[in-house]
């Protein structure tokens, strides 16, 4: 790409974002995301039977550990699931088995009630639309907030990079609105042009969640998306899962339990490879059996 084609891209991104400012005022929808109901949906997966995510009876053993033991659990459309527990319980696993990193001994994991996730690769699975954020930000340090956001969407997703088409790639202007939109959604509409080596820990953090939703995952997995944050940090990171949910679904894995209290509505409490409990955080804090693995260990 060059600087040329990078500059007019910068400038039809300023251009939307500042009619998007300016319909703010003047629509019903007051200051509403501007991000609702815009993404489009290629591929349908089947959730008529009301989940987009379903295990069941799933298990993996690590050298004769059983790192996950017999775990069922689904996931409703749209719905913001949270997911606590002790180190060690198979939060990651459980999320490495339905991104296709880790193969399960045993059971069932579907996407939707047609895709067969055992059956598709892990580069598959995100063409699908599953996005995954690790623990780690992995931006591109040395491009700015929207090169990494354009780069996302020339990236096919799980794919290696096709140099040709990325180097004659221009946004259209679709593509243009739903990256100003997603630039508004991570709070970083007024660094579009900031080096992201130069972000704050925090600001990484939700470039990349920006750089997920360029591909329009339908389920995002998010493995402790605010260790390391700041409390304004973790707060706007709150903000930012609430406007996502609805549009997507989401599996928050996270220790921070005031970050849990702000987003949850249902939280499974895993350990041991399998599902302990399950309700509102009260009612899981209040469970003998959950304050036994917290605090009994
Ligand atoms: N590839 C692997 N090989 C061997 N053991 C593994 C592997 N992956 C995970 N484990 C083990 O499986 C168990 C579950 O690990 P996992 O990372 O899923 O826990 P977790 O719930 O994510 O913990 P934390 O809250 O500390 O991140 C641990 O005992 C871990 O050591
Ligand atoms: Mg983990």
């Amino acid at each position: 790409m060059t600087p040329d084609l990078l500059e007019q891209g910068a400038r039809r991104v300023q251009q939307r974002l500042a009619a998007l400012e300016a319909s703010k005022s003047n629509t019903e929808s007051g200051g509403r995301n501007p991000s609702g109901g815009r993404i489009a949906t290629p591929g349908e997966v089947d959730t008529t039977h009301g989940r987009i995510l379903y295990l069941e009876d799933v298990s993996v053993s690590f050298d004769g550990f059983k790192a996950i033991n017999k775990l069922s659990l689904d996931i409703a459309p749209g719905e913001l699931r949270c997911i606590i527990g002790p180190n060690g319980a198979g939060k990651t696993t459980m999320m490495d088995i339905i991104t296709g990193k880790t193969r399960p001994d045993e059971g069932t994991v579907f996407f939707g009630s047609t895709i067969d996730l055992l059956r598709h690769t892990e580069p598959q699975i995100a063409q699908l639309g599953i996005g995954r954020k690790f623990q780690k930000p992995t931006v591109f340090e040395q491009l700015t907030v929207f090169e990494n956001l354009e780069l996302a969407l020339k990236t096919n997703k799980g794919h290696e990079r096709d140099v040709w088409s990325s180097l004659f790639f221009r946004l259209d202007s679709m593509q243009s609105d739903r990256l100003a939109e997603i630039l508004v959604t991570i709070h970083l509409a007024d660094s579009v042009n900031r080096m992201a080596g130069n972000l704050s820990h925090g600001q990484k953090q939700w470039l990349e969640i920006g750089m997920l939703l360029m591909q329009d995952p339908k389920l995002l997995l998010l493995d402790e998306p605010v260790a390391g944050m700041t409390d304004e940090e973790t707060a706007r990171t709150a903000e930012l899962f609430l406007t996502l949910k609805g549009k997507h679904s989401l599996m928050v894995v996270e220790h921070d339990m005031s970050f849990i209290k702000t987003i949850s509505e249902v939280v499974t409490v895993l350990c041991d490879g399998s599902v302990l409990a399950q309700g509102t955080l009260d009612q899981v804090q209040a469970d003998e059996r959950v304050i036994e693995v917290y605090l009994g260990r």
